[in-house]
C-alpha cells in the first residue's frame, strides 16, 4: 500500500488510464473492462483493475489539478512500477480552430503552475508526450470511425479553473495552445523523471470563445471515443 492508494503490490496493472473524476474511473472500468475489481477507494479516489482485449489495465482517478494528480502519478510510478499512463480528461477550447466535443491529443503541455518553476530552479521546461504513445494514439484515431474531430497539439495546464485574468491565455493561444485543462503538464514532467510513458488526451467539454457547454450525455459519448483511442494506444 502507498500513502494514498490502498492497493497491494501487483494489484495495479503496468498500464493505467488516468481520468480526473473518480466516478469517471468507475464508468470506464464498468463500460470497457472485463472482471474489473476495485483496488482502492482511499479518499474516494477510486482505482480499478480489469482486462481489455486480454491486456491487464487499471483505471485510477487523479483528482483535479497538478498537486492532486502528482500525488497519484508519483505513487503509481514509484511504488507500483506503472510503465504507461494515459490521462483521459476534459478541456476547455481556447480557439475557434477547435470545436465542442473535439478530441485533443497533447503533444505537449505548457503551464502557469509554480511546480515546474521550483523543480527546474526557475528555468523553463517543455513537458512533452511519449512519442510512441502519441503515434499510436494518432494511428488509433485514424483507424476508428469517430464522430469527433481529432487534433494533435498543445494543451495549457492551468492551476486555476476560475481564472481572474482569462486574457493572460492570449499569448499562449498565439503560440499554438488549443485548450485549457489542469493536469497534463505535471504528468509529462513526472513520466520524464521516472523514465515512463505518458500521454494526455482530452475532449472539449466547454468553449471559452463561444461560451458553449456540453450536456452530460454528449460528454459520455465523446468520452467513449477517447477511451477507445487511449486503450488502443496504450496496448499497441
Ligand atoms: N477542464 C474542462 N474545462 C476546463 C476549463 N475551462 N478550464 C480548466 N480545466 C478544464
Amino acid at each position: 500500500m502507498s500513502t494514498h492508494i490502498a492497493a497491494e503490490p501487483g494489484q495495479i496493472a503496468p498500464i493505467v488510464l488516468f481520468p480526473g473524476d473518480p466516478l469517471r474511473a468507475k464508468w470506464i472500468a464498468e463500460t470497457f473492462l472485463e472482471d474489473a475489481e476495485l483496488y482502492s477507494e482511499t479518499r474516494g479516489m477510486l482505482g480499478f483493475t480489469g482486462t481489455w482485449q486480454g491486456h491487464r489495465i487499471s483505471v485510477q482517478g487523479s483528482g483535479m489539478g497538478q498537486p492532486s494528480m502528482a500525488i497519484y502519478a508519483n505513487e503509481l510510478f514509484d511504488e507500483y512500477d506503472v510503465q504507461t499512463v494515459v490521462r483521459v480528461g476534459s478541456c476547455g477550447a481556447l480557439t475557434e480552430k477547435v470545436g465542442m466535443r473535439d478530441i485533443i491529443i497533447a503533444n505537449g503541455a505548457c503551464t502557469d503552475s509554480g511546480i515546474n518553476r521550483v523543480r527546474f530552479h526557475g528555468q523553463d521546461y517543455a513537458p512533452v508526450a511519449d512519442f510512441s504513445l502519441l503515434r499510436a494514439a494518432v494511428e488509433a484515431s485514424e483507424s476508428l470511425s469517430l464522430s469527433s474531430a481529432v487534433h494533435v497539439g498543445l494543451l495549457f495546464s492551468s492551476d486555476q479553473f476560475y481564472s481572474t485574468r482569462p486574457e493572460l491565455t492570449e499569448p499562449l493561444v498565439r503560440h499554438g495552445a488549443l485548450a485549457v485543462e489542469m493536469e497534463t503538464s505535471g504528468l509529462y514532467t513526472l513520466a520524464a523523471y521516472y523514465g515512463r510513458r505518458a500521454l494526455g488526451i482530452c475532449t472539449v467539454s466547454d468553449h471559452l470563445i463561444t461560451g458553449e457547454q456540453t450536456t452530460a450525455q454528449e460528454r459520455e459519448q465523446t468520452f467513449g471515443e477517447m477511451i477507445e483511442i487511449a486503450l488502443r494506444a496504450a496496448t499497441a
